[in-house]
C-alpha cells in the first residue's frame, strides 16, 4: 500500500506545480516500497538521491516562479526549503556512512512535510499566483 495519495485538497491551483507536487508524492511512494521490500542501501541511496534531486529542482522552479511575480512571502518561503533541504541532506550523509536507517519514522517525516508545507504556505503562493493570472 502506497504511503501518501495526492488530493485535490492540496492542490495549489498552478497545473505545473501540482504536478510537481504529484511527482514528489510518487517518488517517496518509491523510496518507502523500496524500504519495505527490503532493498539494500546501494538502491535505497539512489532513489533517495533522486528525491532530493527532484526536489531541489522543484524548489528552484517555486521560487523563480515566486520571485518573478513579486510574491510578498518569498523570503520566508525559501528559508522552509532550506531547512529541509539541510536536514535531508544531513540525513543522507548519516545514511550513507551507515550511521543512520531508512526508517518508518523518516518516510513518516517525509510525508508530514510534503503535507504541511503544501497546505501551510505553498497554497498561499498558489493564491497569489492565481491573482497573477498563473494557473
Ligand atoms: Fe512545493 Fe514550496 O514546495
Amino acid at each position: 500500500m502506497a504511503l501518501m495519495e495526492w488530493t485535490p485538497a492540496y492542490s495549489v491551483k498552478v497545473k505545473k506545480f501540482d504536478e510537481q507536487h504529484k511527482k514528489l508524492v510518487e517518488m517517496i511512494n518509491q523510496l518507502h516500497d523500496a524500504m519495505r521490500a527490503g532493498q539494500g542501501n546501494a538502491m535505497l541511496g539512489v532513489v533517495l538521491q533522486q528525491l532530493i534531486s527532484y526536489t531541489a529542482t522543484h524548489f528552484a522552479e517555486e521560487e523563480k516562479m515566486m520571485q518573478t511575480h513579486g510574491f510578498p512571502g518569498l523570503a520566508a518561503h525559501k528559508l522552509e526549503h532550506q531547512k529541509l533541504v539541510t536536514h535531508v541532506l544531513d540525513l543522507q550523509k548519516q545514511f550513507q556512512a551507515g550511521s543512520a536507517m531508512l526508517t518508518l519514522t523518516v518516510m513518516n517525516f517525509l510525508k508530514d512535510w510534503l503535507v504541511s508545507h503544501i497546505k501551510g504556505v505553498d497554497q498561499k503562493y498558489g493564491e497569489f499566483l492565481n491573482t497573477k493570472g498563473v494557473s
